[in-house]
């Protein structure tokens, strides 16, 4: 705004020297309006106006602008054209412009000068509005900042004077001033710029000049703040927690790590890599560089690392780097079986082991943890084994039961150890615990006795029969040996009788068995092992000596004799059927072979007499007459039933007669028979002479064998001299079966009180009985002395007699003491001739 002022207008002096030449100066500010006053020149030169009038007072302006005009008739200088200080002087001060006024009629020639005054008419102004600026944040501080400066034409007071920056706290402004004394600003880091913080800082510097009214002047200064890599990736854990199951499978995810970078562009991009990596763990992980997933790409054992602890790394392009850590904790997975390892074992083991022996310890071991590792031990439940844990992993296999190697001779202990994972996994071990052998059975034969079966008169030497025993021990202990016990067998060892193979059991005759001697052999047969000791078992062995038919029968009645004539006889008024005599004939074999049967072989007259095929009675078969002759010859042959058959023949005389004279003028008929007196003489003397010698001798013998026996006072009873033997049974009527009862097959009957009632027949009423017999004292001795023997109190062949069987011998005896004279009742009556 233009106001205008009048400002004291200074009158300067007129030149003396020159009247018609003053100067006169007037100080008027710029800009004016036209028409303004300047000064009044009239008065100022001391003119009138008709001065000017006349004078024709004009204004010289030369070749400039004529920028104050006269008003002649006033006699002032008005603003003719706008008057721009700023255009006018530029900067030079002070500022004037000088015309002439020129005045004719005389000339006068006054200078006016206008100092143009400075108003404040310009705002400071800067070139631009907006003033862009990029700073980089790793700016150092201090660093300056050249700042546009503005421009204000205005001189002095009214010229820039001050610029003035919008508060913030990262610049200062300093203002410099130029030679010219122009001022310009710079701005001063004074903090740090950070990017990541405020990218952009908006400032205004203004610019003020001193006038009043102040004028002030704005530029927009944008800062950019261009990145620096200031910033390191930054992880958004410390550590990074992941589980892992073992075993997983390659490419498994494991987790993410996720660092971030504050700073832009290349130096925010961040890629991720492992530091510090082991070596091996190099093959079991993987980064993702850009995305930072971590997954497996090898086998993850537990039983190896439990815990991988990893460092990860983050790197911007820009070389920054920062670390975190990966702790991945490994999950047990039951892979791992247990493992049975046998620390000892003892094989074989005794059988007589005590329950509770220690056959094993065994130690188990399962990698993995917890319990997939917790172990638990079994072996079958039916063997006869227990398992006890011992230590930690170990564990004693105990034996439960006493062994028996005959019953089972090795176990195969199969271990078991199974965790107690899920699903969970075993192994096994199999133990071949094999049982040694103690001597502990004694044998054992096949059957609990035997009995065998000899025929008589066997060879020596011959095998009998075998016996057998087993023992279920092994090997030696099994090695079974046969022994004979030391027995008495009818008064002698029974080594003399049988022998053993001690290695097969092969039971051999020592000798040649006679049944009538010995029946049966009664033995006991030891077996024994080979242990130690040695073990033994018994068995009673029976052999049976089986009869054969090497006796022939013996007659016992009608004695037979070599001179002597016995004769039966028969009364004239006997009827049919009478029972003349019985041929009483005894076989010592037994059985079959003692079944006699009786035959009549030659006959006198055989229409007269028959036997019993059965019991050798010879009975009359038809009346006899006068006609038959007394005497009558029968032959009757014996024959036992055995195979093949033996027989014996005995000669009956029979005399058929009413009174003993009669018999004997008969009989001595044929004793008084020529020839037969002849030799008859001579036979006994001859008799004499050897009955006499045997007599003696036997004497002899008796006494030796009485003083032999008496030594040894166990023999065998031998007897070489005739036994007779008696069968009761045959000569009773009462019994008519003729056939011999077993039971008196062994019976012989043997006279100890009296000769007389032992196998002599007679009968006393009836039938008497004719014996010459020139031997008879040498059978008297020969039974005295068979009696002696048998008086021996301790003789073994003292045979039982049968209750029944001696009463019926006694019979007949008791009969004739009684006086009494049945039919049967028998005497005897002896006719030495
Ligand atoms: C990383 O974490 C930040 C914040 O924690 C998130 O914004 C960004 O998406 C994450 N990056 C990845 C790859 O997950
Ligand atoms: C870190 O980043 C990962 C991946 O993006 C994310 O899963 C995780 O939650 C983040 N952790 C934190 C504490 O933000
Ligand atoms: C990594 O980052 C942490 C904080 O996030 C910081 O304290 C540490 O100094 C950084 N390390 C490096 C090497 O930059
Ligand atoms: C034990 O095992 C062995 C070999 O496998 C076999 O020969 C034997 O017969 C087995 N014994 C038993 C009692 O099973
Ligand atoms: C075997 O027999 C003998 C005598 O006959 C006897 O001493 C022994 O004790 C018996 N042994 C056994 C085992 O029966």
């Amino acid at each position: 705004s233009h106001s205008i002022e009048i400002w004291i207008i200074f009158l300067y002096f007129c030149f003396i020297f020159n009247l018609a030449s003053c100067q006169i100066r007037y100080s008027i500010p710029e800009e004016m309006k036209k028409g303004s006053l300047i000064g009044n020149v009239a008065q100022d030169l001391g003119l009138d106006l008709k001065r000017l009038r006349s004078g024709r007072a004009r204004i010289l302006t030369g070749e400039s602008p004529q920028y104050a005009d006269l008003k002649t008739d006033k006699g002032i200088l008005v603003v003719n054209e706008r008057m721009d200080r700023e255009q006018l002087c530029g900067d030079v001060t002070p500022c004037s412009l000088s015309f002439e006024l020129i005045l004719e009629n005389p000339i006068e020639l006054h200078r006016v000068t206008l100092e143009i005054l400075d108003i404040n008419d310009h705002t400071p102004s800067f070139k631009n509005k907006n003033l862009n600026l990029e700073i980089s944040e790793s700016a150092t501080l201090g660093t300056p900042f050249d700042l546009e400066s503005a421009e204000d034409p205005d001189v002095g007071h009214n010229s820039l004077q001050n610029y003035v920056l919008t508060a913030n706290e990262h610049f200062v402004l300093k203002q410099q001033s130029n030679m010219d004394g122009s001022i310009f600003a710079e701005m001063i880091l004074q903090k740090p710029l950070d990017r990541e913080m405020n990218p952009h800082l908006s400032l205004k510097l203004i610019a003020v000049d001193g006038g009043t009214p102040q004028k002030s002047g704005t530029v927009h200064i944008e800062i950019t703040v261009l990145d620096a890599n200031d910033n390191a990736p930054v992880f958004n854990q410390s550590v990074y927690r992941a589980t892992l199951i073992e075993n997983a499978p390659i490419g498994t995810y494991i987790t993410t790590v996720n660092a971030s970078d504050a700073d832009a562009g290349p130096y925010g991009m961040v890629t991720y890599y492992f530091s510090n990596l082991k070596g091996g763990l190099a093959d079991l992980f993987n980064i993702d560089v850009a995305s930072g997933k971590i997954s497996v790409t090898g086998k993850i054992d537990f039983e190896k690392d439990r815990k991988y602890e990893l460092r990860v790394a983050a790197k911007d392009q820009g070389g920054l780097n920062n670390g975190s850590k990966l702790i991945i904790d490994v999950m047990d997975v039951n892979d791992n079986a247990p493992v049975i390892n046998v620390m000892s074992f003892s094989s074989p083991v005794s059988e007589d082991a005590l329950t509770g022996t220690t056959i094993a310890v065994i130690n188990v071991k399962d990698s993995d943890s917890e319990k997939n590792g917790k172990i638990t031990c079994s072996i079958d439940s039916k063997l006869p084994f227990k398992i006890q844990s011992s230590l930690t992993n170990y564990y004693n296999l105990l034996s439960d039961v006493v062994f028996d190697r005959e019953t089972t001779s090795e176990y195969n202990i199969t271990i078991t150890a199974t965790d107690s994972g899920s699903p969970p996994l075993s192994s096994a071990t199999t133990l071949r615990l094999v049982i040694s052998d103690v001597n502990d059975n004694a044998p054992i034969f096949t059957r609990k006795s035997y009995s065998a079966h000899v025929v008589e008169n066997n060879e020596p030497g011959v095998s009998i029969f075998t016996v057998s025993a087993r023992d279920v021990d092994w090997n030696q202990n099994a090695r079974v040996s046969y022994l004979l016990e030391d027995t008495q067998v009818s008064g002698s060892p029974a080594s003399t009788h049988v022998s053993i193979n001690s290695e097969t059991g092969v039971l051999y005759a020592a000798r040649s068995f006679d049944y009538e001697q010995i029946k049966a052999l009664q033995l006991v047969v030891k077996a024994q092992d080979g242990g130690s000791p040695p073990l033994s078992s018994n068995v009673s062995v029976k052999i049976l000596i089986q009869d054969q038919n090497d006796n022939a029968p013996q007659v016992l009645y009608p004695v037979q004799t070599g001179g002597s004539l016995v004769a039966e006889m028969v009364p004239r008024s006997a009827d049919v059927g009478y029972l003349v005599t019985k041929v009483v004939a005894v076989d010592v074999d037994s059985g079959q072979n003692a079944w006699l049967s009786y035959k009549l072989q030659k006959a006198t007259d055989r229409a007269l007499f028959e036997v019993g095929l059965q019991n050798g009675e010879i009975r009359t078969i038809r009346q006899v007459t006068d006609k038959d002759a007394v005497k009558q010859r029968l032959t009757v042959i014996v024959e036992d039933n055995g195979q093949p058959s033996r027989s014996a023949t005995v000669i009956v005389n029979v005399a058929v007669a009413d009174s003993f004279p009669e018999v004997l003028s008969e009989f001595t008929d044929f004793t008084h028979d020529k020839e037969y007196n002849d030799n008859l003489t001579f036979y006994l003397v001859l008799a004499l002479a050897v009955v006499s010698f045997l007599f003696i001798t036997c004497l002899v013998v008796i006494i030796s064998v009485k003083i032999y026996r008496w030594r040894q006072s166990r023999i065998l009873y031998h007897s070489s001299l005739p036994v007779i033997p008696y069968y009761p049974p045959r000569y009773s009527d009462t019994l008519g079966t003729g056939t011999l009862q077993h039971v008196y097959n062994y019976e012989v009957c043997r006279t100890t009180d009296s000769r007389k009632s032992d196998c002599k027949v007679g009968n006393a009423g009836s039938q008497n009985v004719l014996i010459m017999d020139p031997s008879s004292t040498g059978t008297m001795q020969r039974i005295q002395s068979e009696k002696s023997i048998l008086d021996e109190p301790d003789s073994p062949l003292e045979l039982p007699i049968p209750l029944n069987a001696m009463e019926r011998r006694t019979e007949p005896q008791r009969r004739i003491q009684a006086g009494a004279r049945p039919r049967h009742a028998r005497f005897e009556t002896r006719l030495v001739v």
